[in-house]
């Protein structure tokens, strides 16, 4: 199996000629032969007059599986989610909330607020994505004189691998609706919370003024986004891409990548899912102390490895397991993971990682934890 895996196209040997599998994240995934053949032969006019045919099918095919009106092609996830923020606080001194992990609070450099002039005001996020709709009420902007105008919030769906309680959902839409506010959610990986709950796009998302969600994440497709709204919003939405710099020419060349991976991509997320639940329970049945998966916390594909700071730091773990350090089988795998702080490190699967990578990864971590925790001994 090792040396099955070291001649596939996927895995790359570094200079150990040891195996790398690289699980830092589903942004590495790259495109599939499939969708450089689409690729190759799509069809393309200049998408600022409206002329490129591809793109149009794929933001056709975006809205229709998402069930709203229209959606537009976008670079990036950070760029839909900007849009829809300049585009729902529409007056200066608007104001928006979202969790207090949210990407486009924490990883979008604050665009809202550097950009768009929105204050981006947090509530604190409960361990399953949702945050209390009774903070968020007291939060509410009443005095338009002194203060900002509450204008939006923004959901993030999956948020850290964790799909947000929908029962939670529904309460936010009615809410939103009450107090006269925009809902946006930011479905990076929508599809993986779909697949992942069994329940449709369209339900997810119904109430919702817009969601943003990424091709070139789990999806597979190397660049893009679709931001889908109403017809009003994505015509609105046209204006403000071009002047971010975001109206591109002959996109159809990426919208192409784009439709294969909607139709190749996700009917296999559920094998990510799987894969991301075999390796959090593989480490359980460790049974260390130090190393351990909350596995509630896995529900599509991503697993956070808890490691107690006290005894073993995550950036130590992290490093040992890209590091070959033993004349041993096991030892001559690195497995790339990003350690996120002191106390977790983060694991994430996408469809080129496949059942041997799986199994070769479970094999080096389980060696590095029994390095590194005295009390487990391997067979
Ligand atoms: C939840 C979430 N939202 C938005 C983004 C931004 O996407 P992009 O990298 O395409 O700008 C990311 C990127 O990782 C993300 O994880």
């Amino acid at each position: 199996m090792y040396y099955e895996e070291r001649s596939s196209l996927n895995v790359i040997c570094n200079d150990n000629n040891a195996v790398v599998i690289d699980l830092r994240s589903d942004t590495l995934t790259k495109p599939t032969k499939r969708m450089r053949e689409a690729m190759f032969n799509a069809e393309v006019g200049d998408d600022v007059y409206g002329e490129d045919s591809t793109v149009k099918k794929l933001e056709e095919k975006a809205a229709e599986m998402v069930g709203m009106e229209d959606a537009i092609f976008v670079c990036s996830g950070t760029m839909g989610n900007l849009i829809a923020i300049m585009n729902h606080c529409d007056v200066r001194g608007s104001e928006a909330y979202c969790g207090d992990s949210a990407h486009c609070l924490l990883h979008e450099q604050c665009g809202a607020s550097q950009i768009a002039g929105v204050n981006l005001r947090p509530l604190r996020n409960n361990s399953d994505g949702t945050f209390d709709l009774c903070e968020l009420e007291s939060l509410l902007r009443k005095d338009r004189h002194h203060e900002p105008i509450s204008k939006l919030v923004l959901v993030e769906n999956t948020i850290d691998g964790k799909i947000v309680p929908q029962s939670w959902i529904i309460e936010l839409v009615t809410f939103c609706k009450k107090h006269n506010l925009k809902l946006h959610m930011d479905g990076a990986r929508l599809w993986n919370a779909s697949v992942g709950s069994g329940k449709s796009a369209k339900q997810i998302v119904s109430g919702f003024d817009s969601v943003t969600f990424c091709l070139s994440k789990g999806l597979g497709a190397p660049i893009g986004s679709l931001l889908c709204g109403s017809k009003e919003f994505v015509a609105k939405a046209r204006r403000v891409r071009k002047v971010l710099g975001g109206g591109m020419r002959q996109v159809g060349i990426l919208g192409a990548a784009g439709l294969v991976a909607l139709e190749d991509t996700i009917p296999i997320l559920k094998d990510d899912h799987r894969r991301a639940l075999h390796f959090a329970s593989s480490i359980n049945d460790i049974q260390s102390t130090i190393f351990t998966v909350d596995l509630k916390t896995v529900q599509t594909n991503m697993v956070f490895v808890r490691v107690d700071p006290d005894l073993v730091s995550a950036t130590n773990f992290a490093n040992r397991l890209r590091n070959v350090c033993d004349d041993n089988d096991d030892d001559k795998i690195i497995v790339k993971c990003l350690a996120l702080n002191e106390s977790f490190v983060r694991f994430v699967f996408f469809h080129e990682i496949t059942d041997n990578q799986l199994m070769l990864a479970i094999r080096k971590v389980k060696y590095v934890i029994a390095k590194l925790d005295s009390r487990i001994s391997l067979p």
